[in-house]
């Protein structure tokens, strides 16, 4: 079956700039995004490619070339159903925060309303895609929503998770490691995953486009995030033991990424892992094992969780206790809010745990991000209910230049790795802070030596 348009419900993260790459690779087929979010619609549809809702290298540029021509964005969720031949799902899965499972079941209510939209609009078979990460076996739930609409329409079911990661999605989905696809070992089912095979050849060797089974497919993406971030939490944990030792974390990451076996990428200490996938899908792998009893096995996963959690803590509190045991009243400017550079999303970021840990201390927040909104970092802290609204507009504080931002601050600290932080003229920031001047490096990216003969008293992670 040759496919000639695709629908993708959920115009986010990753539903966005995945369409808009399969839109220019693939420029026979029409492709068009839908989201419930008319805003975020509009913004994608923008003349101007900066306003995008999106921050990624090269989407803008791709959206450019595709949209209009084969490339479409709508919020009419019901016409872009019944035109597809394949239908993708992204929409979001966050993590339960209400009934059984709360704090570690995805909820799956979203992707539950579009497998019921799609059964009660589709008038022809249609292949239906999960892109968005979800728990093991859910496939098998979507497939019994979609078989029970008696409208004798057929629905094929393939996995087909992502493995992008934020701020270099581009580069990762145009030249991606592997393309996983897990469909039922039937004859549609073969044909289904055929089909898609055929879109992603457009441009990713055969060789690299893997086909398993649905749960292979679905399991392999959780642990590839766990695997992924349970690194993290290894040198995080390193990190607090060569700060008590003579050690230093990144002599010691480059000493063991040297082995083959372990290899280099993905042990940069930091002030803690964030992003939408991490600890989402660890915390499915804990309550899946859990569900199953495997107790020990959802033990050994939590650790990496925790560990993160403590790595935030540890590093909020090492500002109170180095600012002479108390932040009340005193100035601390946050430099970055993403969970990473080159990217504005802010999900599960170590800057709202680290801010939120310091306002409970009484502390006023300055924050300079080159790409976060202040509506979103309000909305971040908002969002924790750890004080009202209008408190946090009173003790945080948005500043859309560092220089402002770091003026008459006790401290700095930086939350994101973004490679503009290391051209600032540090002696000037240095002239116009309260001394002792204190510097906090979570990312361990600037020079600390430089910087200590300026005269900060610093402190990198892990050193
Ligand atoms: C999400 C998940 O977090 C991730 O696990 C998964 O792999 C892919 O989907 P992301 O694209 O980053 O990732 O999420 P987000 O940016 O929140 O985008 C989801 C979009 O779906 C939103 O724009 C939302 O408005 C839309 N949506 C949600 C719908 O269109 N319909 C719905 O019913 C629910
Ligand atoms: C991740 C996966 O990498 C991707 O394959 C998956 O599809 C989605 O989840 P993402 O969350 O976008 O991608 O970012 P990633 O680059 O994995 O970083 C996650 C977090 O770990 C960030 O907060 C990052 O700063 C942190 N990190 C990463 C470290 O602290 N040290 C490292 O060495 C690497």
């Amino acid at each position: 079956m040759k496919i000639k348009t695709i629908c993708c419900i959920g115009a986010g993260y990753v539903g966005g700039p995945t369409m808009a790459v399969i839109a220019q690779k693939c420029p026979e087929i029409k492709v068009t995004v839908v989201d419930i979010n008319e805003k975020r619609i509009a913004a994608w549809n923008n003349e101007d490619l900066s306003l995008l809702p999106v921050y990624e290298p090269g989407l803008d540029e791709i959206v450019g070339e595709a949209r209009g021509r084969n490339l479409f964005f709508s919020t009419d969720v019901n016409q872009a159903i019944l035109d597809a031949d394949m239908i993708f799902i992204s929409v979001n899965t966050p993590t339960k925060t209400y009934g059984i499972g709360k704090g570690m079941a995805a909820d799956l209510k979203f992707i539950e309303l579009c497998a019921r939209q799609i059964a009660s609009v589709a008038k022809s078979n249609k292949i239906v895609v999960e892109k968005s990460t979800l728990p093991v076996r859910t496939a098998e739930a979507l497939k019994r929503i979609l078989e029970n609409t008696g409208s004798g329409v057929r629905f094929d079911i393939l996995s087909n998770p992502e493995f992008l990661a934020e701020g270099t999605a581009m580069g990762d989905l145009l030249e991606a490691d592997r393309v996983l696809i897990g469909g039922d070992d039937t004859v549609e089912g073969n044909e289904a995953k055929q089909a898609l095979v055929d879109v992603y050849s457009h441009w990713i060797p055969r060789e690299r486009i893997l086909t398993t089974n649905v749960w292979s497919s679905e399991l392999s993406k959780l642990t590839a995030n766990a695997f992924l971030a349970q690194r993290v939490s290894s040198i995080n944990s390193l990190s607090e033991l060569c700060e008590v030792t003579e050690a230093d974390v990144n002599e010691v990451a480059r000493a063991i990424g040297s082995d083959s076996r372990i290899g280099p990428k993905f042990l940069k200490a930091s002030v803690g892992f964030g992003g939408s996938c991490f600890q989402k899908d660890i915390l499915n792998l804990v309550y899946i094992s859990k569900s199953y009893g495997l107790h020990a096995v959802a033990d050994y996963w939590e650790q990496v969780i925790i560990m993160n959690d403590h790595q935030k803590r540890r590093f909020a509190e090492k500002i109170v206790k180095t600012l002479f045991n108390t932040v009340s009243g005193k100035k601390i400017t946050l430099l970055g809010w993403a969970f990473k550079k080159d990217t504005n999303d802010t999900r599960e970021s170590a800057a709202i745990y680290v801010a939120d840990y310091l306002l409970n201390e009484r502390a006023e927040i300055t924050v300079y991000d080159p790409k976060v909104t202040e509506e979103q970092i309000l909305a971040d802290l908002d969002y924790l209910n750890s004080r009202t609204e209008a408190e946090n507009r009173l003790l945080v504080h948005v500043c859309n230049d560092p220089y402002e931002a770091t003026e008459d601050t006790h401290a700095v600290a930086v939350m994101t790795e973004w490679d503009e932080f290391n051209t600032y003229d540090w002696h000037k920031i240095y002239d116009k802070m309260f001394k002792p001047a204190f510097l906090f490096d979570g990312r361990g990216i600037l020079d600390d030596k430089e910087l200590y003969n300026i005269g900060f008293e610093t402190y990198t992670i892990g050193k």
